[in-house]
């Protein structure tokens, strides 16, 4: 069984065959999707797919990319969304200073704002930080306390000193495909001292195909080649890390 923690099937990458793709994962022992909202357009699609397909759950809330667009009262949209029975986490939010699309006081203003908004709802939070990692642990580090149901770092690539503290905090540690790429040292270095009781692993799907299929659009059924490097990382079995990051999912999420 695998728990997918992170993937957008709401992106237009499957437009032509998204059913075909989420019966193929299921198929493949996918049990569990969480699906991240990129904007309100995208979280409202979520919405609608966790309604067809039972085993995904849906997360809302606005990427770092696009808060550029968001209206004050943006904030009460997302708040009803939030309300809808499959919704799981808020998500993703978080800082991007790569790319920047959005400048960086206003993604800070709305990451604070929508992890009040996963407080008040009673929900996990799903983070992006992106060349952003200082600015996103002081964030957090001032809310973890009163986040009831703390959250997950996504695709993470700090470095083990700060994945040591997000730990500590009651973060889960998100672990996708980057780490079968040939420069993965520092997350391999993560992945080796973190317990597994805190990785959850995720394709990020259609994004980040991991090796051997890396350049191809990535789906849920390449979360095997996450799940054999942790377990070669830590000398484990396939099936014990997949059952362990399974039983993360169920937690950190209520499922
Ligand atoms: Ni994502």
């Amino acid at each position: 069984m695998y728990f997918e923690s992170h993937a957008h099937y709401d992106d237009e990458a499957y437009e032509s065959d998204r059913h075909e793709i989420l019966l193929k994962i299921k198929k493949a022992g996918v049990d569990y999707v969480i699906n991240a909202g990129a904007d309100l357009l995208s979280s409202e699609k979520g919405i609608q797919l966790a309604k067809q397909y039972d085993f995904l759950y849906t997360a809302v809330g606005v990427h770092p990319h696009c808060v550029n667009d968001l209206k004050d009262q943006d904030i009460e949209l997302l708040r009803q969304m939030a309300q809808e029975p499959k919704v799981a986490a808020i998500g993703e939010i978080g800082l991007d200073y790569y790319y920047e699309n959005s400048p960086r006081e206003l993604q800070k203003q709305w990451f604070e704002k929508q992890i009040v908004l996963a407080k008040s709802t009673n929900l996990p939070i799903i983070v992006h930080s992106r060349d952003a990692a200082q600015d996103t642990f002081q964030i957090l580090q001032f809310h973890y306390k009163t986040l009831p149901k703390g959250g997950v770092i996504h695709c993470y690539s700090g470095s083990l000193e700060m994945a040591r503290q997000y730990v500590e905090m009651g973060f889960y540690i998100g672990i996708g495909g980057v780490l079968t790429f040939k420069n993965a040292r520092k997350l391999v270095e993560v992945v080796e001292h973190i317990p597994l009781t805190y990785l959850l692993i995720e394709t990020d799907a259609p994004y980040l195909t991991p090796v051997p299929h890396r350049g191809k659009r990535n789906d849920s059924t390449n979360l095997v080649y996450i799940a054999k490097a942790i377990a070669d990382i830590k000398n484990l079995t396939l099936e014990e890390v997949a059952d362990q990051t399974a039983h993360n999912g169920k937690k950190l999420f209520s499922l």
